[in-house]
């Protein structure tokens, strides 16, 4: 009972499907790829249907110069320069009732791009170096590579603890560990690979020496050594003098009178010099 249900619900839905894309739109082509110009053109096919004008999308938004008011049955686009940026979804629109509308997708190889074309770490702590794109489609598969002696060596991730790549559609994250100066400075670059193509970038990573970061720390740190050691030798210069003076204070109410006599005639003797 239940299985005849939903073969029943899955029937319904395909039969639905289908009466949603029956093609009223001829569009031509129904894919660019990898172009550098290219004509859309869409025909819609039910004559029958009043049309009071259309017009173009591009991922959603309308193209102004497309925007017509013509009753025409047949819209053309032309795409002069096709970059990353004019690649994703074209639509064509008929202002009919109801509107109807048809999906040209307009693919280019992937953008790659570095977000900083130079980064730095400090050694033995992280290095961090990302890449994004934003064409359409995104890339599917990411790579990063090391040049070493002129060879781009493949990056694995996880090996020895090092290197982690971290990867969505639109961006990849390589972070590398325990950075050393011999083994970790140089060119990487990342690869961003979709049906269409691959496109690349490339990092420069510098490794700032341990010393050099403390460069600052150790600055303060003299700094404060000389400070204590000139203050040390001031005070034990004066230190004599403090001595009896407290001797004079502290003690004196203690001490027998004749103790007091003898130190009162050193403090005389000791003012007449
Ligand atoms: C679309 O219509 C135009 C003019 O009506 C015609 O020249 C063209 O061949 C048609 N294209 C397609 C793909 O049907
Ligand atoms: C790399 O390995 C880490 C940790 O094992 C994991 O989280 C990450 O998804 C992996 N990255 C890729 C691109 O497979
Ligand atoms: C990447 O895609 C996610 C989700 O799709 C989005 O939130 C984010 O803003 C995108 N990042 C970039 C750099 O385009």
């Amino acid at each position: 009972m239940k299985l005849l249900w939903s073969v029943g619900v899955l029937l319904l839905s395909c039969w639905r499907a289908n009466a949603a894309t029956a093609p009223t739109i001829i569009a031509d082509p129904i894919e660019v790829n990898n172009q550098t110009s290219a004509t859309l053109s869409c025909n819609l096919t039910d004559t029958t249907l009043v049309v009071k004008g259309s017009h173009w999308t591009h991922n959603g938004k309308i193209i102004e110069k497309s925007e017509s008011t013509a009753p025409d049955h047949h819209t053309v686009l032309h795409l002069d320069k096709i970059t990353h940026s004019s690649g994703g979804k074209y639509e064509c629109v008929f202002l009919s009732d109801p509107v109807v509308q048809q999906t040209i997708e307009v693919k280019t190889i992937p953008h790659v791009a570095a977000y900083k074309h130079s980064e730095h770490g400090n050694e033995r702590d992280k290095g961090v170096m990302v890449c994004v794109s934003h064409s359409y489609p995104l890339p599917t598969d990411w790579n990063w590579y090391k040049e070493q002696d002129g060879i781009q060596m493949p990056i694995i991730n996880g090996t020895n603890d090092k290197y982690e790549i971290k990867s969505t559609p639109n961006k990849t994250t390589l972070t590398i560990s325990d950075l050393s100066i011999e083994d970790d400075v140089g060119d990487y670059t990342c690869a961003g690979t979709s049906v269409i193509g691959t496109s690349t970038d490339k990092i420069h990573l510098r490794v700032r020496s341990r010393l050099a970061a403390l460069w600052p720390f150790l600055g303060i740190v003299a700094e404060v050594i000389i400070l204590v050691t000139i203050i040390l030798i001031y005070e034990k210069r004066r230190k004599p003098d403090e001595i009896t003076d407290d001797d004079d204070s502290g003690s004196a109410p203690l001490k027998s009178n004749s103790t007091a006599n003898h130190k009162d005639k050193n403090v005389r003797q000791r003012n007449s010099n």
